[in-house]
């Protein structure tokens, strides 16, 4: 077991080294890229110290105009974005409209999570219906928080539409699997967030981006890519020989926590069975069966303890039941909401701030960009 020390709002804890900027926070000193901040404040434009702080020294005067060139070349949205922020109330906050309730009022925090929960699912399947060119569906009443998924996707907006009971009761286990996993990447983006005092749509916006990234909730579709990219059981060998020689990952496997299957993947392999027996078999699943084995007796994987993830057939389900795999959000929700209120609760929250070892420049001066 690896020791854990405690240490709320990251006090003591320096996860990343840097040569961006420097501080000494005893003698009030700071540092970007190497230049004190009194001087870059004296003699530099905002977009120079940009150019600074991205690319890691200062811009000469070319550099520079191409710069402010581009940006300002840049700065229009699309029109779908000035008609959303248009259509908000004109009351709400510029950056969340409840922030000022959350610490205050259990109704009002109630309300967010009844939103969130009830909202997800139909701002994720209307995404999906606006990507795939078809009309929006709205949520009914009758059904199911699982049958409403599965109404909204399938329906077209059919109202004697009748979801599969069977496949319901499997969505249903699958955002089960998939609504909490402790300290995970987003779920520590959203605690993180919230650590700020940010409402909890902010928090929950900000995992859900972090969510989507191929090495965590993103996994699921990345498994299913690499399936189909994979495609029969003969060409595994050679994926596999890939995957050794670090060109690739093998999606789907590995984990920080685990270093033994994944206890979620062992149900949802099962749960994949029970889907193809409804809508029929995905061919991908012999691909995903063999590749588990091979892996399994293979000594790269062996060595390093890497087993199946809940994302690796998890994939393979989603797509067999028609649900886009962004979908693992949507439980995901609940564990986010759950983290929320237990850090507002907490009376060791204190914000997150976490330390840095700092690679840099350690001081230089300033010349004019003439
Ligand atoms: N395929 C091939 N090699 C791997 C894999 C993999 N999937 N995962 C880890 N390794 C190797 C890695 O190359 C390294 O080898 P070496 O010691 O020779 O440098 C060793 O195993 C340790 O890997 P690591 O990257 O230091 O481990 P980590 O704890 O930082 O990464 C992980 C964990 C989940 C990001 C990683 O296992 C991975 O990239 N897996 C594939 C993506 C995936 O399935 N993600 C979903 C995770 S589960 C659900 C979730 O969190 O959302």
């Amino acid at each position: 077991k690896g020791l854990k020390l405690y240490d709320p709002g990251y006090f003591n804890t320096a996860p990343v080294r840097s040569s961006i900027s420097y501080i000494d926070g005893d003698e009030g000193i700071l540092r970007y890229r190497g230049y004190p901040i009194e001087e870059l404040a004296e003699n530099c434009t905002f977009l120079e110290v940009a150019y600074l702080l991205i690319y890691g020294n200062l811009p000469s005067q070319r550099q520079l105009a191409d710069l402010e060139f581009e940006v300002s070349q840049h700065s229009a949205v699309p029109q779908g974005l000035l008609d959303i922020i248009q259509s908000m109330p004109q009351d709400a906050h510029p950056s969340g409209a409840f922030g000022q309730y959350i610490y205050k009022s259990k109704q009002v925090r109630d309300k967010q999570i009844f939103r969130i929960l009830g909202q997800a699912p139909t701002i994720a399947a209307n995404a999906f219906l606006r990507t795939s060119g078809k009309p929006p569906v709205l949520p009914s009443n009758n059904f199911s928080y699982a049958e409403n998924v599965l109404y909204m996707l399938d329906s077209m907006g059919n109202k004697s539409y009748k979801p599969n009971p069977r496949l319901a009761r499997v969505l249903d286990i699958i955002f089960i699997l998939h609504a909490e996993h402790e300290m995970n990447c987003s779920t520590a983006a959203a605690r993180h967030l919230a650590s700020s005092g940010v409402d909890v749509y902010a928090a929950i916006s900000g995992a859900v981006g972090a969510l989507y990234g191929p090495l965590h909730g993103g996994a699921t579709d990345a498994v299913s890519k690499m399936l189909s990219e994979i495609g029969t059981v003969e060409n595994i060998p050679d994926f596999i020989q890939c995957v050794k020689n670090k060109k690739r990952r093998l999606s789907g496997f590995g984990h920080r926590v685990y270093k033994t299957y994944d206890p979620r993947a062992k149900v949802v392999r099962k749960l994949a069975y029970e889907v193809f027996s409804i809508v029929g078999k995905d061919p991908l699943i012999e691909v995903a069966a063999a590749l588990e084995k091979a892996a399994l007796s293979d000594e790269y994987f062996v060595k390093r303890k890497l087993y199946p993830n809940v994302d690796f057939y998890s994939g393979l389900v989603y797509r067999a039941m028609g649900i886009p795999p962004q979908f693992i959000a949507v439980p995901r929700m609940a564990g986010y909401l759950a983290h929320w209120l237990e850090s507002l609760d907490d009376p060791d929250t204190k914000i997150m701030r976490p330390q840095q070892v700092y690679t840099g420049v350690w001081l230089r001066h300033y010349a004019p960009v003439k």
